[in-house]
């Protein structure tokens, strides 16, 4: 099999009809498969279903003393909070306890910069003139549409296999406009990407021109890993504690990927100062969470052990997921030379970097044969991707055949895009 730049054009006219022709025989199958978003799939919820039923009379509902039924406890159940201390190092004073979705959590940390301003902030963030927001592309497209809807200008960061280029990253904070970064720094989305100690110890030692900069670390596949045994992670908030910046980060996990997506618990953790200045506004808004789901996950998870075991049988179904994905593009991709990318161990991502100019391409063939994937451009601030090159695979939803079959349908696709420009 021959690389395609070696392709003469002759030889690339060839490949592209048998390919073509490949491709209708999978299109006549009238495909409906779906590789657009990190679900886990109904294997996965079935075998956390456990949690529906472990907590069914009054008495249970006590935990510490506190009747999670009622109002109170804004900040969350302490037994919670215990349960993310652990998973994440972190203190249980310094974590916030919220609903469904870390997004939100997120969504709320920011707004509130913009309408009230941060602990350290001279205005809030709407009376700047200009607020600039840093994206480590290719990156997580809701994390990029949250700064995008306050209308902040989103600076691209290219992201090394080691995290994000730093040199960009120190140049760029000298900027007093420039007040805050995005980062998924373990198992990144897309990339499955974690940060290097020492691309850690950097952003924890950052000294930002903004003295209200907001580091932003989702943490949402902490404990995630499909290969292998659980990688241990730094705690950023000691670190930044550490370097002078405790005021500066706010970290977010959430039980979406180990329980239920749709109904799971999640965390912000920050600085016990950040903590009681958001809170005031918070209380605001709500009297709490549900801390009735709040207790369900904490008499389903137990603690860190426990849920690192449950973790393990997540990666039992999500792993050959992940490999079926990785050996199709070893065997139809690589050798062809037409696109790279990464081997992640964890997280719900595989990220393909294609030749420039060939992403939107595949992507609309991919839908002509019945696969849905994330939309060419998602993965780059403004959903514009300057190579038209990033392609972000979702193996976690479908079952493994229907996977066999998408990835069937994704090569040919990439190979006839790639071919077209050759012949
Ligand atoms: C990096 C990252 N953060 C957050 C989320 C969503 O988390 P949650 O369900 O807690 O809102 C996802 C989901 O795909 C994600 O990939």
């Amino acid at each position: 099999m021959k690389p395609y730049g070696e392709l003469t054009k002759d030889e690339a006219r060839v490949e592209l009809s048998a390919a073509r022709e490949a491709f209708d025989a999978l299109k006549a199958k009238q495909l409906k498969l779906n590789m657009a978003r990190g679900k886990p799939g109904k294997a996965q919820l079935d075998l956390v279903s456990d949690i529906l039923t472990v907590l069914t009379t009054p008495e249970q509902c006590v935990s510490d003393g506190i009747d999670a039924r009622n109002y109170g406890e804004l900040s969350g159940l302490p037994a919670a909070k215990k349960l993310f201390a652990e998973i994440l190092g972190v203190k249980p004073e310094q974590c916030f306890i919220g609903g469904a979705a870390s997004l939100t959590l997120m969504y709320d940390t920011i707004a509130k910069a913009y309408t009230h301003g941060l602990l350290h902030s001279p205005r809030p963030w709407c009376k700047e003139e200009t607020v600039k927001w840093l994206c480590p592309s290719p990156g997580y497209d809701r994390h990029f549409k949250i700064t995008e809807s306050f209308g902040f200008e989103l600076v691209t960061i290219a992201m090394t296999p080691e995290g994000p280029d730093m040199d960009a990253v120190e140049e760029a904070i000298r900027d007093p406009a420039v007040k805050g970064m995005w980062n998924v720094p373990k198992y990144s989305n897309p990339d499955g990407i974690v940060y290097s100690e020492a691309v850690i110890d950097r952003i924890a030692k950052m000294k930002p021109a903004a003295p209200d900069f907001l580091l932003m670390w989702d943490n949402a596949y902490c404990i995630h890993e499909f290969e292998g045994d659980y990688v241990p992670f730094p705690d950023i908030l000691s670190l930044c504690a550490k370097y002078g910046n405790a005021d500066m980060v706010f970290e977010y996990a959430s039980t979406s990927k180990v329980t239920f997506p749709g109904a799971g618990i999640s965390v912000m953790a920050t600085s016990e100062a950040n903590l009681a200045y958001m809170e005031k506004l918070m209380g605001i808004q709500m009297i709490s969470y549900d801390k009735v789901n709040q207790l369900r996950h904490v008499l389903y998870l137990k603690d860190k052990a426990n849920t690192l075991a449950l973790m393990k049988k997540h990666a039992a179904v999500l792993g050959p997921k992940f490999r079926m994905v990785l050996d199709t593009l070893d065997r139809e991709i690589a050798p062809r030379g037409i696109a790279t990318w990464q081997r992640p161990t964890g997280g719900y991502f595989v990220s393909v970097n294609t030749e420039p100019g060939l992403a939107k391409r595949t992507l609309a063939l991919c839908k002509e044969a019945g696969v849905t994937m994330t939309g060419a451009g998602a993965t780059y601030p403004y959903g514009v991707d300057p190579n038209d090159s990033n392609i972000r695979i979702a193996p976690s939803l479908p079952p493994v055949e229907e996977l066999r079959a998408a990835m069937e349908v994704f090569c040919l696709a990439l190979r006839i895009a790639a071919l077209e420009k050759r012949a």
